[in-house]
């Protein structure tokens, strides 16, 4: 009979209890496996194996309870065996005993470097034929530790990640099944692993478990051809495998499942025949990245890490050089693993943004591929990001210019319009071209354009963050990219007030953003002053901050509402649509301005001094003023060119404004932003740019407090004087 020749290990469990917690089945387990009952229960499991395959048996070992649970023994196929290295020390004691026993029946065993996890048929199945091998990752063993497997066993490995710490094993929620059937469970994997497995196994073979049979580890199984061994199933699934020609034998293994394991982990599948046209093929992508600063001081190092296993890689540190002194960086290199180009991509533009660059000797020149449709990059483009980048070109590092997030890189040659023509012309000897680069976005792309694709050739600029600074107080330090609270408003108005008059008198430039709550809440007279005294240089808003400051010098009310004594004054309601068409009338603000109707308020002073401003329209205007610009491309352009070289942006009261003006403003200018709302706060101020501080605060008190401040700042000298 063929089955004859299927043999399995097992070992039996004379010393097998619950001793330690290594996975969350263990919980509160300690000392409950009843010893009758686990052998009785592997008894029947031995016995209906034997029924059908040859069962060898390795001896039981005092002191590691674990070794019952064979499959993670190693990964066998042929005569070759990748022997486990386990993840927790607790396991680690039952390696010698299976490498003596595979010794012993003529394997051939290989073995991971040290400190590479990686557990046997736990975590790695075949395909039941024979076309690859499923591994998992992401709890007990390494990522790296796929490429080695497909290596030395000649075999494709395809990489899973596990997410679930219920299913820390893959073999705990995956089960590959007799006529490339799959028993799975999908929820214990990632995206992308769901994709992979999505790609390879037709739906028609894809037999996808609920939460309770899963939690039962019926994918936990022992498949002997048309034989499925688990511990339990429930009736649906019993019939679903009935029906594709399956035999399903449930025998309980409850005090296996205290440990974390059922079936398949009992057991160990020692014959696996090689197919000799599948030959090794690892998409398990590495690549080395260099990070240098205040790495262990600003976090950078730990950031950098985390973000390679939360998206799916894992890592290897190869060098760390830790500076020694308080004011030296150190540096690291590491090594990124990932289980295809695509993942390994997203992992290492995340890197790039914090800093990270190529080895030296794999730094090469970006990829850039043509625009072949205007507004539509090639795919794969690089998107762009707040931070300082620089794209390498013809061996050149070229600075990007208009840097801004959500962009693509576009590389001129310096060809001239004709474009690739100009090689074939410059017969006249070299002439110097000039290589630049610029973000643009997406529907500013035109055909031809070189838009960078990849991650390859690309930098980002972060200055060194001094330790001083990352780690002193975040009360007085804009260097903190954290929320304030009530009690630190006054000591961040301080700052800012300090910022301002600094700016103003280096003659620097403020971008000010702000919503009609500035009106609402009394702010308008305070910001009025600023405009008035040279502290903000453009403003940015939308056709609601306009036509309240506007009804406000006009009427003294804010949409109808006397903003003296804070009450509804009767056909106020109408206020602000009155302001709205005598501006019409006018043709513009600044006509209105000019002409005598308005003659106080922020957009008063705006026209009085020359002080640039831009009204985005939305859906809800009234009106517009003619001034709200209700072509929102043409909107987001001018805004851009307002930001452009600010050294601050104060942002006022306007998420939705605000949000815009994040969205188009590079790392390294100060933002300010100021809102009752602690989500926009947050939303803004977190960019992972250190120089963003936010203030949850009541934004007409906030600019009160910073009025008053800047009067404080006047030098003694000036009060002397008087002016
Ligand atoms: N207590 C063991 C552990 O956590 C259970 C192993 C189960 N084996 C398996 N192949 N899933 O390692």
């Amino acid at each position: 009979m063929m089955t004859d020749k299927i043999r399995f290990l097992m070992c039996a469990p004379d010393h097998y209890h619950v001793d330690y917690v290594i996975n969350p089945w263990m919980e509160g387990n300690i000392g409950k496996a009843t010893y009758d009952r686990a052998v009785d229960q592997w008894t029947k499991l031995h016995h209906i194996i034997k029924d059908h395959a040859i069962v060898d048996l390795i001896n039981p070992e005092k002191g590691v309870p674990d070794l019952v649970f064979t499959a993670n023994a190693g990964l066998v196929l042929g005569d070759k065996v990748v022997l486990s290295r386990f993840f927790h020390k607790e396991r680690q004691g039952e390696e010698p005993y299976f490498k003596t026993w595979f010794a012993a029946q003529g394997f051939e065993v290989f073995e991971l470097p040290k400190d590479l996890p990686f557990e046997g048929a736990g975590d790695a199945l075949l395909d039941r034929e024979g076309r690859w091998l499923w591994a998992g990752y992401g709890f007990r063993s390494e990522l790296d530790s796929h490429a080695y497997i497909a290596k030395w066993l000649d075999v494709e490995v395809l990489s899973l990640r596990l997410m679930d710490d219920r299913f820390y094993h893959l073999d705990t929620c995956f089960c590959p099944l007799a006529n490339g059937y799959l028993l799975y469970y999908p929820p214990a994997f990632d995206a992308y692993s769901n994709r992979l497995i999505e790609m390879r196994v037709a739906p028609e073979k894809r037999i996808v478990v609920e939460e309770p049979d899963a939690v039962n580890f019926a994918c936990n199984a022992v498949n002997i051809d048309s034989i499925v061994i688990m511990n339990k199933a429930s009736d649906r699934l019993k019939e679903k495998l009935t029906t594709l020609g399956f035999q399903i034998i449930e025998t309980p293994l409850t005090e296996f499942l205290k440990a974390g394991g059922a079936a398949k982990c009992l057991t160990l599948r020692v014959t696996e025949p090689v197919h000799v046209e599948v030959h090794a093929n690892v998409p398990v992508e590495s690549r080395k990245i260099r990070l240098e600063g205040h790495l262990l001081d600003s976090g950078l190092i730990s950031r950098a890490l985390d973000s390679i296993t939360e998206n799916g890689g894992s890592f290897q540190v190869l060098n760390f050089n830790l500076g020694e002194q308080r004011q030296s960086t150190s540096a690291a290199e590491v090594k990124v693993s990932a289980p295809s180009l695509e993942v390994m991509e997203d992992i290492v533009s995340r890197l790039i943004d914090l800093g990270a660059v190529a080895m030296p000797q794999d730094v090469r020149d970006a990829e850039l591929l043509p625009v072949v449709k205007n507004g539509v990059a090639p795919d794969d483009f690089y998107v762009s990001t707040i931070y300082p980048t620089e794209i390498r070109v013809q061996g050149q590092w070229i600075p990007v210019q208009k840097q801004r997030m959500d962009g693509a890189i576009v590389v001129n040659l310096g060809e001239g319009k004709e474009g690739g023509k100009a090689g074939k012309e410059g017969k006249g000897g070299k002439k110097k071209v000039k290589i630049t680069a610029e973000c643009k976005l997406l529907r500013d792309l035109k055909k031809g354009d070189h838009v960078m694709v990849g991650v390859g050739g690309i930098r980002t600029i972060r200055k060194t963050e001094s330790r001083e600074i990352r780690n002193s107080s975040q009360e007085f330090s804009f260097m903190s990219g954290s929320v304030s609270s009530e009690r630190r408003v006054e000591i961040v108005v301080e700052q800012v007030a300090w910022e301002l008059r600094q700016i103003r008198d280096q003659g620097g430039k403020v971008v000010v953003t702000a919503g009609p709550v500035v009106i609402h809440t009394g702010g308008g007279e305070h910001l009025a002053r600023l405009v008035r005294e040279g502290y903000v240089q453009a403003l940015l808003g939308g056709n609601a901050i306009a036509v309240h400051d506007m009804e406000q010098a006009l009427m003294g009310t804010s949409l109808g509402v006397d903003m003296k004594r804070g009450t509804a004054v009767s056909g106020g309601h109408r206020h602000h649509l009155k302001v709205i068409n005598n501006v019409r009338r006018y043709g513009s603000i600044a006509e209105a301005v000019k002409q005598g109707m308005v003659s106080q308020g922020i957009f008063y002073e705006c026209v009085q001094a020359g002080i640039p401003f831009s009204l985005a329209g939305s859906i809800r205007d009234d009106g517009p003023l003619p001034d709200t610009q209700m072509d929102l491309i043409k909107a987001q352009e001018h805004y851009a060119e307002l930001i452009r070289g600010a050294d601050m942006i104060l942002m006022l009261s306007s998420m939705l404004h605000s949000i815009g003006v994040g969205n188009m403003t590079p790392a390294g200018v100060k933002m300010v932003c100021v809102d009752i709302n602690p989500a926009v706060v947050t939303k803004l101020s977190d960019r992972g740019s250190i120089e963003s501080v936010g203030v949850v605060t009541d934004v007409g008190l906030f600019l009160s407090l910073l009025t008053k401040q800047l009067d404080k700042l006047t030098s003694p000298y000036q009060q002397l004087v008087g002016k």
